[in-house]
């Protein structure tokens, strides 16, 4: 039995780290491999708005640098300063980025930071993504 309550915890610790002075908001990631290793990854925001990276693509990147090419889940968590009671579900290019490297049973985990969460297969939020 995949432990996801220490997925969860892991991606709260990897918001702390989050570089997010335009937005605001700040958003930890943690990727779970098939051999039980997580990566984390927080989001990384650049002056040239369209060079910001996702907290999520930093967990896969990370992952990748690392050898590694089996994926199970991702528990994502964001939050605005004062207004942090929603879930974060991933913005498109991150799920066009999983869709390169999981299969649609891939578990995306969306908590919010009263610790609820909500868990949906990558199929269901990206039905029908492009792939080559
Ligand atoms: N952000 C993520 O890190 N992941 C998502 O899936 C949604 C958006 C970040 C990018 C930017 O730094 C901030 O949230 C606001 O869009």
């Amino acid at each position: 039995m995949i432990d996801y309550e220490v997925l969860c915890e892991r991606a709260i610790l990897a918001r702390e780290s989050a570089y997010a002075p335009y937005s605001g908001f700040k958003v930890g990631a943690s990727l779970l491999t098939g051999s039980g290793k997580i990566y984390s990854g927080c989001n990384v925001e650049n002056s040239s708005f369209g060079a910001t990276i996702c907290a999520e693509r930093v967990a896969f990147g990370s992952a990748m640098a690392d050898n590694e090419r089996d994926f199970c889940a991702i528990a994502i968590v964001g939050a605005l300063d004062g207004r942090d009671l929603d879930f974060t579900p991933p913005c498109g290019i991150c799920l066009q980025v999983m869709s390169e490297l999981c299969d649609e049973d891939f578990e995306v985990i969306l908590i919010n930071s009263l610790y609820e969460h909500k868990i949906y297969k990558l199929g269901e939020l990206l039905p029908n993504g492009f792939r080559l």
